[in-house]
């Protein structure tokens, strides 16, 4: 069971993991809130061994009979709210589903596979993210597993609570848990309200660029099919009970990420004269000048300066590294963007969420 699979990590997780193991039955389970979207599953839509069954993890019951019907082993639990900025302005969508929701799975897991004893070994693994750990100051050693919690938004508090009941839930129940930490991800499929696609769609669109405060933030960027392979490591040969934090070794303060991006759609722009056709509204891209749509905004508040993640554990332990350096996914990111504009146009004009609602009447 993959809960938040038409997501963007919770897709990219399945379209991989269905391509390394065909034989493996992948049942997605996602409520398809705004941020789910069934077009990020079409790669595997057609596959005999991939089904799609639109939940929400707070219904316990429901996820029992899903865990019984299909004899499931393992979960990999990526439902959540995600966006830091939403939290800002409504935390309570936060709480329910990640701290509720994750309960609710984890007592349903429990029932099925311990309580009435259907499945003695399983997995219940939990993703979670770096922010629980809190800020760091520029020269503050990286997050290890060991680093105290301290989170700062909405959306990290609610994840921090999350993860200590997978912790608990393994202490108290014996229900055998992995929980995996991790940085920033980018690449495709990513919903463009996050950093990232949001510049790149924005210079498509012709849009200001919004850098917020001085843009010296810093975050530890991993390429989403590094995550995935890091969570295959982490199923595979994890031990149950243990947090791993998983990391791009990539640190970049987000005006250098948006200058950077800039630059490598000029480029794109200049190499290939076909994009000024398709994309004739990028005037800044077409001019060769994408940075001029760079727009300081107002800082996002209790904004946290620096995240790095120390990730010896995952490579020391289990033979984790990432395979993409910033340059070569940027790249890869860029082209999924300028390849897929139908996918992130009818995100935008919101014409996506017709479609799925089609698909369920
Ligand atoms: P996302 O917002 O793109 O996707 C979340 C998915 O969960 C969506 O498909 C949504 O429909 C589904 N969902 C939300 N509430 C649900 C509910 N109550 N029941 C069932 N489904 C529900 O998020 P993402 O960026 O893919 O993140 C996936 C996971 O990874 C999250 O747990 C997030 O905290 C964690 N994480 C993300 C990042 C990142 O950079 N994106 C970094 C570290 C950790
Ligand atoms: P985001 O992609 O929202 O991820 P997170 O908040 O989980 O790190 O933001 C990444 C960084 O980019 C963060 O420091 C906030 C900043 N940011 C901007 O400067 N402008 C934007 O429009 C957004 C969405 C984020």
């Amino acid at each position: 069971m993959v809960t938040g699979g038409a997501g963007f990590i919770g897709a990219n997780f399945v379209h991989y993991w269905m391509e390394q193991h065909p034989n493996d039955l992948v049942l997605v389970v996602d409520a398809l809130t705004y941020a789910g979207n069934l077009a990020n599953l079409d790669p595997v839509q057609q596959h005999p061994n991939f089904l799609f069954v639109q939940a929400n993890i707070c219904d316990t019951s429901k996820m029992e009979q899903l865990l019984r019907e299909h004899q499931l082993d393992t979960i990999v639990h990526l439902a959540a709210e995600s966006h830091v900025d939403r939290s800002i302005t409504g935390p309570d969508a936060f709480l329910e589903t990640n701290i509720i929701g994750t309960h609710s799975l984890l007592k349903a897991a429990r029932q099925v596979w311990i309580t009435e004893g259907r499945c003695a070994q399983h997995r219940f693994h939990h993703v979670s993210t770096d922010e629980v750990y809190g800020t760091l100051e520029p020269d503050d050693p990286a997050f290890t597993e060991n680093t105290p919690y301290a989170p700062n938004s909405p959306y990290a508090a609610s994840k921090a609570a999350s993860d200590h009941l997978v912790r608990a839930y393994h202490h108290t129940y014996g229900l055998q848990v992995t929980t995996s930490n991790c940085s920033n991800n980018y690449g495709p499929y990513h919903f463009p309200e996050k950093l990232i696609p949001l510049i790149i769609t924005n210079i498509l669109a012709d849009q200001p660029l919004p850098v917020y405060g001085d843009g010296k933030q810093v975050r530890d960027w991993l390429y989403v099919t590094d995550h995935a392979r890091g969570i295959e490591k982490v199923l595979l040969q994890g031990q149950v009970g243990e947090n791993y934090n998983i990391g791009g070794h990539n640190e970049w303060q987000n005006i250098d990420i948006v200058q950077y991006i800039c630059r490598e759609m000029d480029s794109a722009f200049a190499a290939d004269p076909t994009l000024q056709e398709r994309y004739s509204q990028a005037a800044s891209a077409i001019a060769g000048e994408s940075a001029r749509l760079i727009t300081y905004a107002k800082d996002r508040p209790g904004h946290d300066r620096r995240y790095a993640i120390d990730a010896h554990k995952s490579g020391q332990e289990l033979g984790y590294r990432p395979l993409e350096s910033f340059e070569t996914g940027i790249r890869k990111t860029l082209h999924w963007y300028l390849q897929h504009p139908q996918w992130w146009q009818s995100v935008m004009d919101g014409s996506y969420r017709e479609w799925i609602a089609k698909q369920y009447a």
